[in-house]
């Protein structure tokens, strides 16, 4: 059955994010990607880069049904396992074996801002146990960086957030920084992206 999402966002951030994981995604091996929403994202850098095997996840069933159809539609059955059944909080991430073996990053996009802050902290410590050193966490989304919005309509969007849930919204990049260095990772990189957005690299030390 065909139960393709479409996320109007993914067909806007796509290619300037699929620059940066070309960047610095440049080995062969297996890639994580946390809270994969539709699955648009996960079938479009599966097909950008063959030398990897894109491992999609999400803990909503609606969305793990999205993508596998979305794998089906882009017939990349043969490529691509089916999406885990993954809430970053839970204590044990089911990764198989092989993937974790091979595993050389995960990715995280917009996920910080629609969950609490303890997803912020169960995402490091879960990355933590399953990455080895040298491996990355990549990040994607808004932040807020040295106590200020980048832009007003992240403001907005920060407010729009809380009113949702009274514990999502904007993270601190700075506080996630600090998140990072007590599970072990160091900050590479921050980029600045389209639409008021950064991408975050983290090394496992
Ligand atoms: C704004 S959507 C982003 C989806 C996709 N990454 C994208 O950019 O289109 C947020 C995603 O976070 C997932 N999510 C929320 N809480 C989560 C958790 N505790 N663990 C893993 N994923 C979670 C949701 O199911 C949803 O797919």
């Amino acid at each position: 059955m065909n139960q393709r999402l479409f996320f109007a966002a993914t067909l806007r951030n796509r290619l300037p994010i699929s620059k940066i994981l070309g960047k610095f995604l440049t080995q062969k091996g297996s890639v994580l990607e946390l809270a994969s929403g539709s699955g648009e994202h996960g079938v479009y850098f599966q097909n950008l880069f063959p030398n990897l095997v894109w491992l999609t996840s999400d803990p909503n069933p609606s969305y793990r049904e999205s993508i596998i159809s979305w794998i089906n539609y882009k017939r990349l059955n043969n490529i691509m396992p089916k999406p885990l059944d993954l809430d970053v909080r839970a204590s044990n991430w089911p990764v198989p074996e092989k993937s974790c073996k091979d595993l050389i990053a995960i990715v995280a996009i917009n996920l910080l801002h629609v969950s609490d802050w303890g997803c912020t902290e169960a995402l490091f410590k879960g990355s933590r146990n399953i990455l080895k050193k040298d491996g990355l966490l990549i990040l994607y989304g808004p932040f807020i960086k040295d106590r200020k919005y980048t832009s007003e309509s992240n403001s907005i969007f920060d407010l729009s957030l809380k009113e949702q849930n009274a514990n999502w919204g904007l993270r601190e990049i700075e506080k996630v920084d600090c998140v990072a260095i007590k599970n072990s990772f160091v900050k590479l990189h921050l980029i600045d992206m389209p639409a008021n957005n950064f991408s975050v690299i983290y090394k496992r030390t």
